[in-house]
This record gives C-alpha cells, structure tokens and sequence, in this order.
C-alpha cells in the first residue's frame, strides 16, 4: 500500500462518524415529527449543520491528498484580497458570533501561487483560530510581504487557549489533537494543520505559530512571492 492508499484508508473511517449522526438524527426528525418542539427539532438540525460542515472540511482536505493532481501545483497570478475574501465569507457564515477582521498591505504585488492549495491553507488556519477560542472571540488576518527576501506572510492571530510549546511538533502530525477541555467541545480530525504544513511545503513556504503574550496563537505562513512557473513539487503525505 502506498502512502497515499494508506492515508486515504485512515481518513475514510473517520467519514463514518458525522455521516451516522447526520443519518440518526434525521431520521429521529422524521419518525417523531409531531411528538418534538420545535426547541428539540431546532437543535437537531443544528448537529446536521455542524457535522455537515465538518464531513465538508474532511472531504476538502482527503481530495487534496487524493485527488490525482495531488503532487503538481496549479501555478497562476493570484491576487491575494481576492482569494482570501471568499474563505473568510464561508468562515464567518460558520462562526457568526466571531469577529473577523482582514487587513491587507495595499501594496502586496499579486502571488504567483496554486490558488486553491493557498484557500485551503487559509481556510484550516482560520477555522483553527475560531475553534480554538471562546465564543464572540476576534481573530486578526494580516497580508504582508517582504519584497527584498521575496516572500509574503500571511498571519492569523486569535484570542484563544494558546498551545504549550510541548506541543508544538505534535500538532502538525496526522491525527493528532491536544487534550484540553476546549478541544474536547469542539469537533476535529487532527488532520488541518498536517495538510496545511504539506501544502505550504509544496509551494516552497514555511509555517510557524508563537503564543501571543497575552492570549491566543499567531500562525504565519511565509509563501515565495515569485515561484518560478515550472516549480512542480512533490506531496510528502
Ligand atoms: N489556533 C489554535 N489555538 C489553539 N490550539 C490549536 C490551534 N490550532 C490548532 N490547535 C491544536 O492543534 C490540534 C491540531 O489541529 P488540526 O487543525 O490539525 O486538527 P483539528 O482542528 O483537531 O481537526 P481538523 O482540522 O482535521 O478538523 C488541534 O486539535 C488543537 O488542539
Ligand atoms: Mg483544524
């Protein structure tokens, strides 16, 4: 089995769990119509939203592992605003109590990038930064770049449970979460942030994260500006 094959078996069993929830609870919903309040078939529907949502990150991060482009970048002039304003819409639909904020240097040149490898990145970091804060939390998303160094770095503060230096390789491993009572309300495969690393490996960047001196974690993804146009990498999964 390659690595791919045995990656795809893994991940595909944890596939089962929201779908025979989605499955259980609509079917609650159907068999006992009139005997819930509407109190009840609100909350119901609300786990169908939830698990739903998560069955979609899944399923968007084992395609871009399996999908069979997976090991060649999609290279193209991205304007950065335009490619994360959209992510940040479906984030904020997600998490409506959050409050998100975006700012831009108004001079960032447009990126040579894969754009949907970069929204994917952009998605799992900023889901993690409302996950993993209290309810109505900010989060900070900031485009920077260094023209002389050739790069751009894109971060994304939050407000949330920090992470203790101990565990600072462990995140970035499959399937891996750290215990704490936060991570156990909220619902994950431990897979983001090791797809996240793979994918801005591949385009030849670097990821990082420090605690923030008072709360929370900022991540910073630092991307080449000006990849050159036959660069096509290998996925390490
Ligand atoms: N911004 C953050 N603040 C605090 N802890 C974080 C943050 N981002 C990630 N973590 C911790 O790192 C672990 C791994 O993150 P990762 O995104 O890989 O998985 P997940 O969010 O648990 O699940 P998935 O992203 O697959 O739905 C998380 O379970 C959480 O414990
Ligand atoms: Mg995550």
């Amino acid at each position: 089995m390659s690595k791919q094959e045995d990656f795809v078996a893994t991940v595909s069993h944890e596939l089962r769990t929201p779908l025979t929830s989605i499955r259980g609870f609509a079917q609650t919903m159907l068999a006992s119509w009139d005997k819930l309040n509407d109190e009840d078939k609100k909350k119901f529907i609300k786990i169908i939203e939830e698990q739903s949502n998560r069955l979609i990150g899944l399923v968007e991060n084992i395609l871009s592992v399996s999908s069979g482009a997976s090991d060649k970048l999609v290279l193209k002039k991205v304007n950065l605003k335009q490619a994360i304003e959209p992510v940040i819409k479906v984030i904020s639909q997600r998490y409506p109590d959050y409050s998100i904020n975006f700012q831009l240097n108004p001079k960032l040149p447009e990126g040579i990038l894969d754009n949907e490898r970069f929204q994917q990145i952009v998605m799992n970091l900023l889901e993690n930064a409302c996950k993993y804060s209290p309810n109505a939390s900010s989060v900070f998303i900031t485009c920077d770049f260094s023209d002389k160094e050739g790069y751009f770095s894109l971060k994304i503060k939050d407000e949330g449970v920090g992470i203790s230096l101990e565990n600072k390789d462990r995140i970035f491993q499959k399937f891996s979460r750290i215990d704490s009572p936060l991570t156990r309300s909220v619902q994950g495969n431990g897979l983001g942030l090791y797809i996240t690393k793979n994918l801005v490996e591949m385009m030849k960047g670097s990821i990082s994260f420090e605690n923030n001196s008072d709360k929370g974690t900022t991540f910073e993804v630092k991307l080449p500006l000006y990849n050159p146009e036959e660069q096509v990498c290998s996925a390490a999964y």
